[in-house]
């Protein structure tokens, strides 16, 4: 069998203890390559001031992980920079926090050249190689230019834009016709799809092949979804180790008469934090009986600290809970205990499971995993409600959450309200269909899925029109 080279930006080789880097990316990619002996390529998380194109290479759990220093001008240009002030914006619809820099553009494609030389040697005749993300949109091309013919897939973890945006950004057509290099590119949802062939056959009069595939720019490649998932397994195994149970009673021992909510999320704008503080502050205004009663537990381990719109978040939410706390609070109570800091993934099962209601408010999201986690830590006879917000890709499937508008702070409390109140009957209902799905589409199934069509043989296409 054909070895699966992975690469992405982020690598998170599995330590064992349970230190590894937040985000669903690597998340999912360390469960995902857990029984393959393949290869993890990217950035070792380190800088330099000049390139080397030195490899480290180190085996974690069977997996080859070979990763790479930037050199601190890339990091700046290309990851501060194009991945993270222009595209992460733009693509969960900020244009207001779109920025459009030159150089950004040539750091990312300089990283990206940089990236396919040193992965390059790696690469043997029958490998089949996987790109994640938006950072790395030109891999396949640079590969390409280097001579390689193996099979290349990519997928998009976060939202792909409607046409009217992806066309504010200058160059937007060499970023799109860089992934008519790939075999196959995967997005979470159909929206994405949609949008993406939108662009293609609206701006670039691109057409769909007989097969289904998608041809523009001479070049043909397949588009599909593939929503990701978590490691169900796993997790039904992490939420009865005695960490998670540890956690879990020391959280139940503090909240005797008191319910808790829980939010966790990188501290994004894309996430909502704010719509959904002000959502609770309107519960506690609309329910004063909750109040000394209800409590939210909000987990936002800082993200992106260098950009800019992160630290202005940041500001604005020291200042919102300053003020909610400051109003509902009393001698013995907080309504919001918040944590600037990341926890493990079993600590989080406690947590989850220690937790009535847990709030999932992004205004945009290419899925969520923590959504998918909070109902994998749930026990059968006594499930918490998930609130989740319609702009996650997570919604697409989890239809048995209280679905609801983030930018909606009545919908927000009311959602609350009912997710505090609802009777066992209706919450183990809910939680059965939702883990199903859970279990069902994991990170298994989307990975198997995944690699099963990128090996697929291409025909020569033949057009429908
Ligand atoms: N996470 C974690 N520790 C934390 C906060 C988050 O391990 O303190 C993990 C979380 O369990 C989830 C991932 O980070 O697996 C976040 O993925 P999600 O898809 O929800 O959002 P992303 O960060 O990828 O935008
Ligand atoms: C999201 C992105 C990932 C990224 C993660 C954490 O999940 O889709 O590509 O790795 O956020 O962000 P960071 O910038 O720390 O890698």
């Amino acid at each position: 069998m054909s070895r699966l080279i992975v690469v992405s930006n982020r690598v998170n080789p599995p330590t064992g203890k349970g230190d590894e880097s937040v985000g669903g990316l690597a998340m999912a990619l360390a469960a995902a390559l857990r029984e393959y002996s393949g290869i993890w390529f990217g950035w070792s998380g380190k800088t330099t001031t000049e390139f080397t194109g030195q490899l480290n290479m180190q085996k974690a759990d069977g997996v080859t992980v070979a990763t790479v220093d930037l050199e601190e001008g890339d990091y700046q240009e290309y990851y501060n920079g194009y991945a993270n002030k222009t595209l992460w914006p733009l693509f969960h619809y900020r244009v207001d926090l779109t920025a459009y820099d030159r150089s950004f553009g040539e750091g990312y494609d300089r990283v990206n050249r940089r990236f396919a030389q040193t992965l390059l040697p790696l690469i043997e005749p029958d490998d089949i190689i996987w790109v994640h993300d938006y950072h790395l949109i030109p891999m396949a091309r640079e590969l390409r230019r280097l001579g390689v013919t193996n099979r290349i897939g990519f997928f998009l973890h976060i939202p792909w834009p409607a046409h009217q945006l992806v066309v504010t950004l200058p160059r937007h057509r060499p970023l799109v016709e860089a992934l008519f290099h790939y075999d196959l590119v995967g997005f979470q949802t159909e929206e994405s799809v949609q949008a993406f062939e939108g662009y293609v056959f609206n701006e670039v009069g691109g057409e769909r092949t007989e097969d289904g595939r998608l041809t523009a720019f001479g070049q043909v490649t397949r588009a599909a979804a593939f929503p990701i998932g978590i490691d169900a397994e796993d997790f039904a195994r992490i939420k009865e180790s005695p960490r998670a149970t540890r956690v879990y009673d020391r959280l139940m021992a503090h909240s005797v008469f008191r319910k808790m909510v829980v939010g966790v999320d990188r501290l994004d704008y894309s996430k909502g934090l704010e719509e959904r503080l002000i959502g609770f502050e309107r519960f506690l205004h609309d329910n004063p009986q909750a109040r000394r009663e209800v409590m939210l537990l909000q987990i936002a381990p800082i993200s992106r600290d260098e950009v800019e719109a992160y630290q202005d978040l940041r500001g604005r939410l020291d200042g919102l809970i300053g003020r909610i706390n400051g109003a509902y609070a009393d001698m013995d109570y907080n309504p919001i205990r918040y944590l600037n800091r990341s926890y493990r993934r079993d600590e989080l099962a406690g947590v989850y499971r220690a937790s009535k209601a847990a709030l999932v408010t992004p205004l945009r999201d290419g899925m969520n995993l923590v959504a998918k986690e909070y109902v994998a830590s749930q026990t059968p006879y006594d499930p918490g409600v998930l609130i989740l917000s319609r702009f996650a890709g997570a919604a697409r499937q989890m239809k048995e959450a209280l679905i609801i508008n983030p930018n909606s702070p009545e919908e927000i409390s009311d959602a609350l309200t009912r997710a505090l109140n609802m009777d066992i009957d209706e919450r183990r209902r809910r939680f059965e269909s939702l883990m199903d799905n859970v279990t069902r589409q994991d990170v298994t199934a989307w990975r198997d899925d995944f690699v099963a069509q990128l090996r697929e043989p291409t025909p020569t296409p033949a057009l429908t029109r």
